[in-house]
């Protein structure tokens, strides 16, 4: 039995719920059609998408009366970027909308971030709703209003929160994307449950196998507790001052990784996510904090989702210390130099720690295999 699951993000008056389920894609005008009044709509997606899903969104929606146009951008990262924000706002202009129309983000995370971000700023702020094509974009960037763009200085450094009206995550999608996409997807459903869910956790242990098949209950069950699990962590911390942190476990140890692999698809986010929380259990271990127990159990569920987990089992490996060193130092959380990490009790109970010892993490990562 296909069920339709429904999660409620509490934010006051930009509340939302994020819809998941099979066959939603063509449910569309049924279930966003009180969210477009005036009954016209722009998607915006990429030329693969749209090749897959571009006309049946469109004839979903005609079927409920709602007139749509595409706009059709570049697949890859490099359309995260200003001059694809300026083409999108001018596309929006010669499409004639205002702050009272509503744009749709088809496709996966750099669609979501890149139409978020421009909802954002058209007009100074129109809405957007997000359908996620991709694991990865629904349970993670689709949820949470995080809107970015890149720049030659670093990934997601200008962006804005703005919330999504609705999230439609149609897990039948899914079914196109390549194996090494879902599981680097997976990378952020295990993530859920190694930081803050142990049942969860339990619980993807036992069935990672038909999660990674995409077999319709366990996939449904999975997507709605990961997205549950965000919502819950964006309604108590919206604009990331404390615990939405949480929700870069991995990310840094990653980001560094992607960084010197030069995110050029040779390492995906989640391979590089998988990897970075397997080394911050590690390290939580090395450290204290958290058994070697723990740190060989978050292990071997990581890499039952078919990722990495070690650095010399990275595209991109042997990594040069200093270069990761540098990177960890300049990341995003990292405040005024000094490192931020995400890192572990148990299984279940991750923390932010200040201040981390660079000579202890340098030591770390050298015993890790970094040179
Ligand atoms: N992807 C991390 C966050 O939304 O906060």
């Amino acid at each position: 039995m296909s069920t339709l699951h429904r999660v409620n993000v509490g934010l006051d008056e930009r509340a939302y719920e994020v819809l998941i389920g099979p066959g939603l894609l063509s449910r569309a005008g049924e279930l966003l059609g009180e969210l477009i009044p005036r009954r016209r709509t722009v998607i915006v997606t990429d030329a693969h998408v749209a090749a897959l899903y571009g006309e049946a969104l469109g004839a979903a929606l005609k079927a409920s009366g709602i007139a749509c146009s595409l706009i059709v951008l570049p697949p890859g990262e490099e359309t995260k970027s200003f001059t694809w924000l300026e083409t999108l706002c001018d596309r929006l202009l010669e499409a004639k909308l205002d702050r009272g129309d509503v744009i749709i983000a088809l496709g996966g995370g750099v669609i979501g971030d890149l139409t978020g971000f421009a909802a954002a700023i058209f007009k100074r702020g129109m809405d957007f709703i997000q359908i996620p094509t991709t694991l990865l974009s629904q349970v993670d960037s689709s949820v949470g209003g995080k809107t970015a763009i890149d720049t030659a200085r670093g990934k997601n450094l200008i962006g804005a929160f703005h919330q999504p009206r609705r999230v439609l995550a149609d897990l039948d999608v899914l079914a196109s994307l390549p194996l090494r996409e879902v599981r680097a997807g997976y990378a952020e459903v295990v993530k859920y449950g190694l930081l803050g869910d142990l049942v969860f956790f339990e619980g993807l242990e036992a069935r990672v196998t038909e999660v990674l098949a995409l077999e319709s209950d366990a996939l449904g069950w999975a997507v709605a507790q990961s997205v549950a699990m965000k919502a819950q962590i964006v309604m108590e911390d919206e604009r990331e001052t404390g615990r939405r942190a949480l929700l870069n476990l991995g990310h840094t140890f990653g980001h560094a990784l992607e960084a010197e692999t030069g995110f050029g698809g040779d390492l995906l986010h989640g391979e590089a996510v998988g990897a970075g929380m397997a080394l911050a259990f590690r390290f939580s271990a090395a450290e204290g904090l958290c058994s070697r127990q723990d740190a060989v159990r978050a292990e071997r569920a990581i890499a039952a989702g078919g990722l990495p987990v070690r650095m010399d089992q990275a595209a991109g490996a042997p990594f040069r210390l200093d270069a990761l060193m540098s990177h960890m130092g300049q990341d995003k959380k990292a405040e005024g130099g000094a490192i931020t990490l995400v890192l572990a009790r148990a299984i279940g109970d991750a923390f932010v720690q200040k201040n981390v010892s660079p000579e202890r993490l340098a030591a770390f990562l050298a015993s890790e295999g970094a040179i």
